[in-house]
């Protein structure tokens, strides 16, 4: 019998383009553990058709950790590691109820570990963010992993640089080997169109918008901001291809039950190439051959001027480099987004 992964939050937007890679790979089983608070089955079922493999679909809240030993019970000594994809992402909410994002994001994470320590699991991936690098001054781009983190903008950033320390600490009495995946912006969707974003909550990220504006299903979109001290005045951010994101978690699972030396890691998952929001538009308009109305607004709160990553720790550990360029990202997120509007 095939070792098993837990990956929870599998059923949302990376959980489920790195389930289907994991299927691909075919080298473990997957349970897949969500209570669907931001998603739905579906994106399981077309990954289950898509690849002809079946995947043990748990719903519940990781929260409630009697029902997490409970409902793992038949699968004790099977499971190897757990990839852990599980929690609330929507900064702006972050900051007006912090405490459902300490609760949730933290209090998950704890009894997964207290879990994995308590069964046996050996190996953890977190869901980092480039968040926890904080107001960022720009002399110190590209980020490395390390590469002083400062002072989290929202209570969301500072569940991820929480988590990270607490991977570091609990990863010292040698029963997990932990690992940190710092992801930049992740945008686009499955080639094939069958997953990609498809969040219960609106949206408020760039790429989403674009799409969603250009098809008339939100109002004219707004820049925020065009006088930052960059190229065109709007911000720079490292958006990267969900699908390169989720096969990076194919290698880094495998690095970490074969190779990897240290009780913690922490790798960034990034392209190294800052777009601006004015040169994503740009893309947009090229792929879908329309020009997007939008209106150049005042700076959002909590934005930092620009991030972009430093990628060359996960080419040296992982042999990973992101493939997709913007046109590759915006295309596919596109086509999904007027998938979801059929
Ligand atoms: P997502 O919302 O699509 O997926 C998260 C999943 O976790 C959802 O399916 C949700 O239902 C589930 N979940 C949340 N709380 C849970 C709980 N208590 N018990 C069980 N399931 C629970 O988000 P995503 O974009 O796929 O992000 C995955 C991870 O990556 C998150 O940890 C997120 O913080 C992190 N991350 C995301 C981005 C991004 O821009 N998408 C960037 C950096 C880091
Ligand atoms: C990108 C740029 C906006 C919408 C967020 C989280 C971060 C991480 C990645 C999880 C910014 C501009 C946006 C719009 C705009 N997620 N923009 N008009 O803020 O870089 O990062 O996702 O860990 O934690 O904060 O991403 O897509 O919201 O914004 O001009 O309608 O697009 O101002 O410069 P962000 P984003």
């Amino acid at each position: 019998m095939k070792k098993k992964i837990l990956v929870t939050g599998g059923a949302g937007y990376i959980g489920s383009h790195t389930i289907l890679e994991l299927l691909i790979e075919n080298k473990f089983e997957v349970i897949c553990l969500d209570n669907y608070s931001n998603s739905n089955e579906e994106a399981l079922l077309a990954v289950e058709k898509y690849t002809n493999k079946s995947i043990t679909k748990l719903s519940l809240d990781l929260c409630d950790y009697d029902s997490l030993k409970n409902s793992l019970q038949p699968f004790v000594n099977q499971i190897i590691g757990v990839i852990h994809f599980a929690a609330l992402k929507a900064v702006g909410e972050s900051v007006s109820i912090p405490t459902k994002y300490y609760q949730n994001n933290l209090g998950s994470m704890l009894n997964v570990l207290n879990y994995c320590e308590e069964i046996g699991i050996q190996h953890f991936i977190f869901s980092s963010s480039c968040s926890v690098f904080g107001d960022l001054d720009s002399s110190l781009l590209p980020v490395k992993e390390t590469t002083p983190t400062s002072i989290t903008q929202s209570p969301y950033a500072e569940t991820k640089s929480m988590g990270e320390r607490i991977l570091n600490d609990v990863s010292k009495n040698n029963k997990i080997k932990a690992l940190s995946l710092r992801y930049f912006n992740p945008v686009g969707a499955h080639v094939s169109n069958i997953i990609g974003e498809n969040p219960k909550a609106i949206p408020n990220n760039l790429v989403p918008v674009i799409c969603k504006s250009a098809l008339g299903k939100i109002p004219k979109m707004s820049v925020f901001g065009n006088d930052y001290s960059t190229r065109d005045g709007s911000c720079i951010r490292d958006y990267i291809h969900v699908v390169d994101i989720a096969k990076a978690h194919v290698l880094a699972l495998n690095y970490l039950v074969d190779v990897q030396k240290e009780n913690y890691e922490v790798i960034n998952l990034g392209t190294g190439n800052g777009v601006s929001v004015l040169e994503a538009i740009e893309a947009f308009e090229k792929i879908s051959n329309q020009k997007l109305d939008y209106i150049l607004a005042p700076r959002r709160s909590g934005d930092i001027e620009a991030v972009y990553s430093d990628s060359s720790k996960a080419k040296e550990l992982l042999n990973w480099e992101a493939t997709s360029s913007i046109e590759d990202m915006m295309l596919s997120a596109w086509n999904w987004e007027r998938k979801l509007n059929d």
